[in-house]
């Protein structure tokens, strides 16, 4: 149970431990026994039991012994803290002789709940993705592992934000496949998608920012038409990857030029920024978080945020789903 690095801690921990609780016991001791003399010069403490002390003309503080009911609890409570580290880990390494640990309480804990939701999952996932998203328990359960585990940077909602996946729109706007099979691998081994640095073999600032409104001509957003027809030919350099069109290849991840949806920022300054610098961009592995089960269940949810008959227990479908 021990998590300490050197081993002269566990010992300086319960030697602080006992220190402190026998103290206690020596003081409850000291205290049980000593009487508060009177000062020097005062009388009376001797035959009328009293420290001395006078206030308000005539107030006296009694010098009694503290109560038994009060002494009893105070040894009771040294008694309880020794046995306490006999059984319950804390003092140092020594584990207590129950052999507690807050890990092996959570891991009991996790495999009780996996137990109970066993027979449901395993309904679940006895269902092909796509049939899962027509099943409101299935949907509600997705829609949870979503929320605690992918909208941190998907969103809430699943549309993303700049270089996180949308994950509500229609496929011609996905980097893969909008497709279970590709929703699946994905979360489970993660992706990186990479885009090299293509500065060098463009030329200049101003060949860069003429490819950048050719660019931007693709997908009818606002450009400068003599720029975009000089950068044209330059787009021969990208061909491979975005394709002669532009209109992307999902085999390599590279996004669809066409669309409009801009995962690294819109406008002439971004496109030339990832040309000229390139761009890896990295999805975590799911896998070793959530089960396979688990993952069947949250990839039906987000074929549901991308425009399923399915309407999402949050709201409506979402507004502004392109149909494929
Ligand atoms: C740490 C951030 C992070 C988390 C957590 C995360 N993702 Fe992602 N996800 C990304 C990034 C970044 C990409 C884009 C990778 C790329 O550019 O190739 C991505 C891509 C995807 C894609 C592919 C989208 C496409 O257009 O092809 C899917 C599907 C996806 N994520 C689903 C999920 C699900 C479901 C979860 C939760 C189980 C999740 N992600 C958790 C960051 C994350
Ligand atoms: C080796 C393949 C490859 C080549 C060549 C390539 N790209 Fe890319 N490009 C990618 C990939 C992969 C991504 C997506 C990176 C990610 O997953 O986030 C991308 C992303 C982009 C984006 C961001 C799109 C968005 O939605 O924000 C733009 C713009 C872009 N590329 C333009 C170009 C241009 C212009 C050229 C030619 C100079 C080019 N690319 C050459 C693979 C390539």
């Amino acid at each position: 149970m021990s998590d300490f690095t050197n081993g002269f801690w566990p010992w300086y921990v319960a030697a602080i431990s006992l220190v402190s609780i026998l103290a206690c016991a020596w003081l409850l001791w000291v205290a049980g026994k000593a009487r508060v003399s009177a000062h020097p010069g005062q009388s009376g403490q001797a035959s009328d039991n009293t420290t001395g002390h006078v206030w308000d003309e005539d107030l006296r503080e009694l010098n009694n012994p503290l109560p038994l009911w009060w002494m009893w609890l105070f040894i009771l409570t040294v008694v309880f803290a020794l046995g306490y580290l006999v059984v319950f880990p804390g003092l140092g390494s020594f584990p207590g002789l129950l052999k507690w640990s807050t890990e092996a309480e959570h891991t009991q804990d996790v495999r009780q709940v996996r137990a109970q939701v066993a027979p449901l999952y395993a309904e679940f996932t006895a269902q092909p993705v796509e049939a899962l998203v027509r099943d409101p328990r299935a949907m509600a359960i997705g829609e949870r592992l979503f929320m605690n585990n992918c909208s941190q940077c998907h969103g809430s909602d699943g549309r993303g934000s700049k270089s996180y996946p949308n994950l509500t729109n229609a496929n011609a706007a996905w980097l893969g496949q909008r497709s279970a099979e590709h929703i699946v691998q994905t979360v489970t081994n993660g992706r990186t998608g990479v885009m090299p640095p293509m500065g060098a073999a463009i030329g200049g600032e101003a060949e860069i920012s003429e490819l950048a409104n050719y660019v931007l001509s693709l997908s009818g957003s606002p450009h400068n038409e003599i720029k975009a027809y000089s950068g044209k030919k330059k787009f021969s350099a990208c061909a491979a990857c975005h394709g002669v069109d532009g209109k992307g290849n999902k085999a390599l991840g590279a996004p669809n030029l066409t669309d409009d949806y801009w995962l690294h920022g819109w406008g002439e300054a971004a496109i030339a920024n990832i040309v000229k610098n390139g761009k890896t961009n990295v999805m975590p592995a799911q896998s070793p978080k959530l089960t396979a089960e688990q993952i069947h269940v949250v990839s039906a949810y987000v074929l549901s945020l991308s425009g399923s008959s399915f309407p999402a227990s949050s709201g409506a479908a979402a507004p502004g789903i392109k149909p494929n």
